[in-house]
C-alpha cells in the first residue's frame, strides 16, 4: 500500500483493463502507482518518459525508434498525470508532450523492480530421474500443430531436453521437424551431419568408443544452441547408450560443495580448440560456467576432448585443472546421468549450452549405429518459443530466459 499523501493527486480509475490502476500520485522525480489487486510501487519519471512509444517517439520492438536516452533530461517532470477513460495512465510532460501507458506495462515494471529476478525464468533441474519428466512429442503433432510445438519448446525451456517420436528416416524429415524450431545452422559439416561409426573416423562421434558427456563445439565463440540427434539405426543390445547430464544441476552441486572451484569455472578463461590441418582451426577462450548479473547460471561449455593446454599463472593453474577434474567426475557420476537407448525414429533435442551428451562404447561388428544431427542457433529457438507464447501462454512471453554460454 502507498503512504498517505499530504497533497495527493489521486484519480479514481475507470475499470477498463485486466489489471486496473486504482490510484496514482505525482511525487516529482517519481510516480507512485497502486493497482486494484493491491500491488503498488514507484516508477522513475525519467524511465517513464523513455518508455513512451507514441508515433513521435517511435517503437522499440521494431527498432523504428526516434527518442534516445540522451533526449530525456535527468530532471524531467510531469505537468499532470491522470487515468484515461481507457484505463491507461496519461502523462502530460512539462514540454507539452503527452504519453499513454497501459497498466500491464507499468505493473510488469513495478513487479520486476520490487522482486529482483522475478522475470527470470527458473529452469527445472534433473539428474538420473529425468525419464518420468522427459517430454515426448510425436513428429506429426509437432510438424502440423503450433500448440504441440509450443509445448515441446516449453519442455526444452524447462528441462533443456525433449524427445520427438515417430520421425521418418528421410533426411527431409529431420530438416522439416528441426526447421519448426528455428533456422538450421550451416556449419563446416553442412546443415545435416551423419554420424556413422567408421574405421577412418574424422571425429570421435564416428568411432565406437565411449564418450564422456560434453557440450558440442565449445571451441566456437558461439557454440550450437540446440542439437537434434535423429536415430536412424541403433545397435540395441550392443552398447551405445546415450548419457545425458543436466549441466546446470551439476554446476549447482559444485557451487554447494566446492564454491572455490565453482568460482574458478565462472571467472577463469578456459581454451578449447579444434584443428583439421589446412581446413579449419577454431579456438575460443571462455568461461566453462556463464552467470548472469544476478549470479544465476545461464550456460555451460565443456568438452574434455577439446581442452587446449591451458594458460594461466602458475599459482592458479593447478586449481583450474582441479576444477575441471571435479566437473569431469560429476559429469561421469551415474547418479547425474539420464541413460537412454535410442530407438530408430526417436529424436533427442537438447540445449547444447545446458545439457551434456555422451554415450557408452558399442561393438561396431555387431551393429551399425547411424545418428543424424543438425544444429540450431539459440536465439532462433527462443524466438519461436516467445512468438508461440504470445498465442498460447501470454503471461510467459516476457520471461527472461537463460541465454546460454555467453562468455
Ligand atoms: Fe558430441
Amino acid at each position: 500500500m502507498l503512504d498517505t499523501p499530504k497533497h495527493p493527486t489521486v484519480i479514481e480509475n475507470e475499470p477498463a483493463s485486466a489489471r486496473p490502476i486504482r490510484s496514482m500520485r505525482n511525487e516529482g522525480a517519481r510516480i507512485a502507482v497502486e493497482f486494484d489487486d493491491g500491488t503498488a510501487g514507484r516508477l522513475s519519471m525519467r524511465w517513464l518518459r523513455l518508455a513512451c512509444e507514441c508515433d513521435t517517439c517511435g517503437d522499440t520492438a521494431s527498432g523504428k525508434r526516434w527518442l534516445t536516452p540522451a533526449d530525456v533530461p535527468a530532471d524531467i517532470r510531469a505537468a499532470s498525470v491522470e487515468i484515461s477513460l481507457a484505463g491507461e495512465m496519461s502523462v502530460t510532460w512539462q514540454d507539452g508532450h503527452v504519453s499513454h501507458f497501459a497498466p500491464g506495462l507499468l505493473a510488469a515494471h513495478i513487479g520486476s523492480a520490487s522482486e529482483a529476478g522475478a522475470r527470470r525464468f527458473q529452469p527445472q533441474l534433473w539428474s538420473s530421474d529425468l525419464a518420468g519428466r522427459l517430454g515426448r512429442f510425436p513428429f506429426d503433432a509437432v510438424v502440423e500443430d503450433d500448440e504441440a510445438l509450443f509445448h515441446s519448446l516449453r519442455a526444452l525451456r524447462d528441462h533443456g531436453i525433449a524427445m520427438l517420436t515417430c520421425v521418418p528416416a528421410e533426411p527431409e524429415a529431420t530438416l522439416r521437424v528441426a526447421g519448426r524450431y528455428g533456422p538450421v545452422r550451416e556449419t563446416s559439416y553442412g546443415k545435416v551431419f551423419d554420424l556413422i561409426s567408421r574405421p577412418d573416423a574424422r571425429v570421435a562421434g564416428e568411432t565406437a568408443r565411449a564418450q564422456i558427456p560434453h557440450t558440442d563445439e565449445p571451441f566456437r565463440y558461439s557454440p550450437p544452441g540446440f542439437i537434434f540427434f535423429h536415430a536412424i539405426r541403433t545397435g540395441a543390445g550392443s552398447g551405445g547408450t546415450s548419457l545425458m547430464v543436466d549441466g546446470f544441476q551439476v554446476a549447482e552441486q559444485m557451487r554447494r560443495k566446492n564454491p572455490e572451484l565453482f568460482d574458478l569455472l565462472t571467472r577463469h578463461g578456459v581454451t578449447f580448440h579444434r584443428e583439421h590441418a589446412g581446413e579449419v582451426f577454431f579456438s575460443a577462450e571462455a568461461h566453462v560456467v556463464s552467470l548472469d548479473a544476478s549470479g544465476a547460471i545461464t550456460g555451460i561449455r565443456y568438452n574434455d576432448r577439446c581442452l587446449a593446454p591451458q594458460a594461466g599463472a602458475v599459482e592458479e593453474i593447478d586449481g583450474l585443472i582441479e576444477a575441471l577434474a571435479e566437473l569431469t567426475r560429476l559429469i561421469c557420476d551415474p547418479a547425474n546421468q539420464f541413460q537412454h537407448q535410442l530407438q530408430p525414429g526417436e529424436v533427442l533435442v537438447f540445449d547444447n549450452q545446458r545439457v551434456l551428451h555422451g554415450r557408452t562404447a558399442f561393438d561396431p561388428t555387431l551393429a551399425v549405429r547411424h545418428l543424424r544431427s543438425c544444429n540450431l542457433d539459440r536465439d532462433g529457438v527462443h524466438s519461436a518459443l516467445r512468438t508461440l507464447a504470445r498465442r498460447f501462454a501470454p503471461q510467459e512471453t516476457e520471461a527472461v530466459l537463460y541465454q546460454g554460454a555467453i562468455f
